[in-house]
């Protein structure tokens, strides 16, 4: 159970009662309790209304909402507020506004125009955090903390003179000695060795390339100054709620912030998610950063903080959720592991930025209102629920996925600047989430003993350790699928020589010669064994056999004929490298195949555009059915269950009508 305080799916959404007349409150609270809301987000923005002067804090009117919703029987996830600081402190600390690489200050107005590494803003926030957890702490509302808010959403790293100072005392700490880290960055070229420390600085816009492990040493920098932060806030809510979960809400697979490092920081995992109704395949990508979630909490339940009821208002066209779609969405995350279902937000604003953004409660209010329905409809039903609460979601492959890689991967001044980590990762993500086959993500130094297959996308950057660990999985049986451009640098980006890809040379047996990334619109051909043929592009490998043998050749230029695909035998396991990009059509076939050589299948068979997933509680086994498809679809279940939502027993054929969903508790 993620929160003992609120043993339910959790449901509700973003509460900014400050932006509302007093009179509105009580109706909030009637409309929550016929909506099915047991949660809501309190405080993400209130921090001027908190504290109007520096010092000066105005807890009076939080009070009466947390009573409020008390008695209406409704739990606060109660922000610390520190998301957004009042313009007094800007006033009264220029210093604090962060300052981009070009230099440019990013002033009030907006939000989250901290500085990440500012002394002034960081010691205000600890101060309201305190006053909170001290007001609250006993409150019996209080469910969850939720630090801050999206952390690095707008202003993920700042380039100011703190911001340098800080970066310098992070890099003392990391190389010890200026001459280390001078061997670190490879200073020896362009004439840029560092002779004081105070010469350092962020890596601001320059005449040309940056130097890499400058970049890159500043994104782990910067990543860790938020981490900061929020550890902060943390460690205060720790002193004073030690019983009290902590959470801050993540945006998936988003790159400035190693979530592995935040993951495990925090006690619940959480995530706002906005798949844009107008792609037909953003339930693909949704899925994905679920999966995500699930795996950063080690497989534990975690939130959908944050979704939409209807539409956003931050797209060029914000298109609306069709009838059902906001359910189906909702329910995806159920099925993929999440025990909160959230929006942004409760009440949809008249003034602001985000006056045209979806709620729970829209503009025109709630009679008539289809959002309404939809929203009191799916209360109801997240109600029956509650035997799904901890359910986990096993899974017997994993694709590897770490930040530190993807932040070296997509550097400038590489062979294309085309490959980007996340089109690669969704490449074979994909055929599997269309083949229902459960997804776990794991860092590179994961324990991989209990997946049957492992896919390894772009590791480009390589720690030590990492290739041992993945030659165990192989050897000890285990299926391992990675593709080019892995292997390539160590955590200092530095090549790592002997041939590349050097660290994988044995695993996979093969050497790469030479790398030839192509032009946009520019392709080769892929020719099987048994002649079959396919396209690729993106990026061709040269490769030398050194045991493996080739499951798929180039079919033209000067290395047409040499391997593309290749296969490997080592120990009781095999390891396949994938040279190039292939056709979509042709990476689902070789993934299909590896899965089911490696006795990986989906809990059940299901027509196109039916996700299948399975959630398991001790004895209790739940079975997912979610049809993404805009037609009625029929199902075979292979033994009689219960309908969780409805009570019915279910067996042999089901139809699934449009956006239609279907629980089943298996027996
Ligand atoms: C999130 C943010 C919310 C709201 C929402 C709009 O990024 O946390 O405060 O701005 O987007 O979609």
């Amino acid at each position: 159970m993620i929160a003992p305080r609120l043993p339910h799916i959790f449901y509700g959404g973003d509460y900014n009662p400050e932006q509302w007349p007093e009179e509105t409150w009580p109706e909030d609270a009637r409309l929550m309790n016929e909506a099915g809301v047991n949660l809501v987000s309190l405080g993400i923005f209130s921090w001027a209304r908190l504290e109007p002067r520096p010092g000066v804090y105005d807890f009076a009117w939080l009070d009466r909402v947390m009573d409020l919703l008390h008695e209406h029987g409704i739990k606060v996830d109660l922000a610390t507020a520190t998301a957004s600081p009042p313009p007094w402190l800007a006033t009264l600390h220029p210093e604090s506004l962060p300052v981009t690489a070009d230099g440019v200050t990013l002033w009030p107005g907006a939000r989250q125009q901290y500085c990440p590494s500012s002394a002034a803003y960081r010691d205000a926030a600890g101060a309201l955090v305190r006053r909170l957890a001290e007001r609250y702490r006993d409150h019996p509302a209080l469910a969850l903390w939720h630090g801050n808010n999206e952390y690095g959403c707008h202003v993920a790293a700042c380039y100011c003179d703190a911001s340098a100072a800080a970066f310098r005392a992070w890099l003392h700490e990391r190389y010890g000695t200026l001459d280390r880290l001078n061997d670190a960055w490879g200073t020896a070229f362009w004439s840029q060795r560092y002779d004081r420390w105070e010469e350092i600085t962020p890596p601001r816009t320059a005449p040309t390339f940056s130097n890499p492990t400058q970049q890159l040493d500043f994104q782990r920098f910067s990543s860790d100054a938020l981490l900061a932060l929020f550890e902060m806030e943390r460690a205060i809510l720790a002193e004073v709620t030690p019983d009290v979960p902590v959470t801050t809400n993540f945006m998936g697979f988003f790159k400035p912030l190693d979530y592995w490092a935040w993951a495990a920081r925090e006690d619940i995992v959480s995530h706002d998610a906005y798949p844009d109704p107008a792609d037909p395949r953003a339930h693909v990508g949704a899925a994905m950063s679920y999966d995500l979630m699930r795996s950063l909490g080690g497989g534990r339940p975690w939130v959908l903080m944050e979704q939409v009821t209807s539409q956003v208002n931050w797209r060029a066209q914000n298109a609306l959720k069709r009838p059902g779609q906001m359910r189906l969405w909702s329910m995806q995350a159920v099925a993929r592991g999440a025990d909160g279902v959230m929006f942004f937000q409760w009440r949809a604003a008249r003034a602001g930025a985000e006056k045209f953004h979806g709620a729970m409660v829209p503009h025109g209010g709630t009679d008539n209102s289809r959002v309404w329905h939809e929203v009191t409809a799916l209360g109801a039903e997240l109600r029956r629920l509650d035997a799904v609460v901890g359910a986990r979601t096993p899974a017997a492959v994993a694709i590897v996925f770490d930040w530190e890689s993807w932040w070296a991967l997509e550097l400038d001044a590489h062979p294309s600047r085309d490959v980007r980590l996340l089109e690669q990762v969704g490449r074979y993500y994909a055929p599997l989430f269309d083949r229902n086959i459960a997804v776990d993500f794991v860092a590179p130094d994961a324990d991989l003993a209990r997946y049957r297959v492992v896919l390894v996308p772009n590791l480009y950057l390589v720690r030590p350790g990492v290739a041992e660990s993945l030659e165990r999985f192989t050897a000890a049986g285990g299926r391992l699928v990675m593709s080019f451009f892995s292997g390539i640098a160590d955590a200092e980006d530095h090549i790592l020589l002997g041939g590349y890809p050097a660290p994988f040379r044995a695993l996979l047996g093969l050497r790469v010669e030479e790398f030839d990334p192509y032009a946009p619109g520019q392709s080769n051909g892929l020719i099987a064994a048994d002649g079959g043929r396919d396209m690729c592009d993106l990026w061709s490998d040269v490769i030398h056999l050194e045991g493996a043998e080739a499951i798929a050749t180039f079919a033209h230029d000067f290395y047409a004929g040499r391997p593309a695909i290749t296969r490997h035998a080592y120990g009781a396991g095999i390891a396949y490298y994938v040279g190039t990009r292939p056709a979509e059509e042709y990476l689902a076939r070789l993934l299909e195949g590896i899965c089911r050589d490696g006795g990986v299948s989906a809990p059940l068979d299901a027509p196109p555009g039916v996700e299948v997933t399975r959630r398991v509680a001790g004895e209790a086994s739940f079975l997912f059915a979610l049809n993404h498809t805009v037609n009625t679809v029929d199902l075979s279940l292979p033994r009689p269950s219960a309908d969780a939502l409805t009570g019915q027993r279910r067996e042999g054929a089901v139809q699934l009508g449009p956006r239609e969903i279907v629980i089943l508790r298996e027996s």
